[in-house]
Parts: C-alpha cells; structure tokens; sequence
C-alpha cells in the first residue's frame, strides 16, 4: 500500500494538490497508524484548513467539518433532540401508556445529529475537521474530550455512542487563545508555519500553473520581505496564490516598483500596512524592469 509510509502518505497528499513539508507528513502519517487526532496551529492561511480537505480527498474519505465560533453549544456541535417529532409522537400516543411514549421519543429517531455526531456514526469512515477551535470555549474544548480520547459520545437519555468506523479527526486553531493541557495531550501537535521560499514556490506553481518558474521565485522573495516587516496582517500563501495570478493576468515577467505599487494590495490589507510596506519594501525594488 503506497500510503503505509510517511514518504507515502506525503505523496498521496501532493497527488491531490497538497505540498506538505516532513513533520505535516509525518504526523498526517501517525494520525491514521495511531488513530490519535492531529492539533494543527499557526497564522492564518498557513493550510491548516488545507490539510484537512487534502486528508479527505487523498483518503476518499468524506469530510465532516464543523466551523467553530463564539458561543457554539452541543447541541450545535454534537446532536439535540428532535422537539417537534417528540412531541408530535406524544399528542399521537395519547391514549397509549405513558412509559412506551417516554422511551420511544428518546430514541435515536429523535436525534438531529450534528457535525460531531455525524462523524462518530457515519457507516462509512470519514475525516472529522474541527476548524478554528480556539473561537470556542474552555467549556467546550471538555466537551470534547471523550470524543477525541475515545471516540465516543454519551447521551444521558441513550447512553454511550461509540465510533462504528474511526474518522481521521484534525483540528486547527488560529492561536488566538492557549487551548487546555487535556485537550493537547489527547492530540498529535502539528505546527505550521509560513513555508521556506522553495516549498512555498512549489505551491504557488501548483496552483498558478501559468506564471513562469522566475517570476514565481521573484514573487516568494518579495512575500518573505514583507513578512519580516512588523505587520498587522502578513500575506499568507493564500495570498502569494492571489498575487501570482494577479501578475499573469498583468502579463508582466518581473518585479519591478510599479508592478508592486499597482498590485500589491492583492497582499496587504490593511491601511497602516500598506504605507509600511510600500516605503520598505516598494522602494527597494528596480525602478523599471529591463
Ligand atoms: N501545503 C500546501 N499545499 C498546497 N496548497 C496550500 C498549502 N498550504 C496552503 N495552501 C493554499 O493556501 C490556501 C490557504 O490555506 P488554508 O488551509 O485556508 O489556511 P489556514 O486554514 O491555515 O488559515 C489554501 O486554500 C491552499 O490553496
Ligand atoms: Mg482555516
């Protein structure tokens, strides 16, 4: 089996457009040998969502994603029940005994399953993406815990609901907020970070295929300048992606300061950014390009 390596799983990942450098591949590897979910951290736009939807489509295995925010509960989470049905069966079962009535509306019928829910009884195995978790709280970073450790659910009214089939489970967190002890160690620890110039030049050119190799080069160059400026939103390779094909469509072959001064809000997006970076960096550049 091609994927039973790291070497493996790392090419079965750039097979479906994902370029992951040793650690992401190794760790993408251990997740599915050790059935442990992979933590994934660092800036925005680094491809941590990526990764996720890069495990799903090199595995076949369908994705469960469930986008965190403020304020998100169980029952948005995880499953609530069904109040209308339940209480729909108890106006028909009036005249029935009330004991059959009870146990019936708490059956799994009566379940709206919900992202983490779905993951744990899907017949088939499929990736679990818990994006962005650290949006969410304490509280429900615990929640969370059974499921990560055991694969499991427990509902008072049912009891325990166990995995039929293991889901890759990974989950990402813009650092915004220092996420629980308990909830690392149950996880594998991935951090991502911008990538060095040639793997970030091999991304760009994955998806970007029109812009020549030179120019590609010349763009990352240019991104790792402004990265190393103290900047309130540094461009991510979302960007870089965005600014390459920007420059094709200019038809420009190179760099020089009016190509980066009448593009280069495609990379930075901010007020205050844009005249730190159009002073530093804009003015290092050649005047006209030969
Ligand atoms: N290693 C990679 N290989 C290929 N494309 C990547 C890679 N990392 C990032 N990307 C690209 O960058 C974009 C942003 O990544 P994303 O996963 O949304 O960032 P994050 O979730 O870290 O904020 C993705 O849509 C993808 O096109
Ligand atoms: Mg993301």
């Amino acid at each position: 089996m091609p994927d039973d390596s790291v070497a493996g799983v790392k090419s079965s990942l750039a097979e479906v457009g994902y370029l992951a450098d040793e650690p992401a591949a190794l760790v993408s590897y251990l997740a599915q040998k050790l059935g442990k979910p992979i933590l994934v951290e660092g800036p925005a736009g680094v491809g941590k969502t990526e990764l996720a939807k890069a495990l799903s489509r090199s595995t076949g295995r369908p994705l469960v994603r469930l986008q965190c925010y403020e304020g998100l509960d169980e029952a948005k989470a995880m499953y609530e029940w069904n109040y209308r049905k339940q209480l729909l069966r108890i106006q028909a079962g009036n005249e029935g005994d009330w004991d059959d009535v009870q146990e019936d509306i708490f059956g799994t019928e009566f379940l709206l399953t919900r992202p983490l829910m779905q993951a744990i009884s899907s017949p088939e195995p499929v990736v679990l993406l818990i994006d962005e978790i650290d949006k969410t709280d304490q509280e429900f970073e615990a929640m969370l815990l059974e499921l990560l450790s055991d694969f499991q659910i427990t509902i008072p009214e049912l009891g325990q609901i166990s995995a039929t089939t293991m889901p890759i489970v990974v989950l990402t967190s813009n650092d915004s907020r220092e996420l629980t002890e308990a909830l690392k160690r149950r996880c594998l620890y991935l951090w991502l970070d911008y990538p060095g110039i040639e793997r970030e030049m091999e991304i760009v050119l994955l998806h970007a295929p029109e812009i020549n190799r030179e120019l590609a080069r010349r763009l990352v160059e240019v991104i790792e300048m402004v990265r190393a400026l103290d900047l309130k939103k540094p461009p991510s390779i979302a960007e870089s992606i965005d600014w390459a094909r920007t420059l094709v469509l200019m038809g420009v072959d190179d760099i020089d300061r009016e190509t980066f001064a009448n593009s280069m809000s495609i990379i930075v997006k901010h007020r205050t950014d844009i005249d730190l970076v159009a002073e530093r960096v804009g003015l290092k550049l050649p005047e006209r390009s030969a």
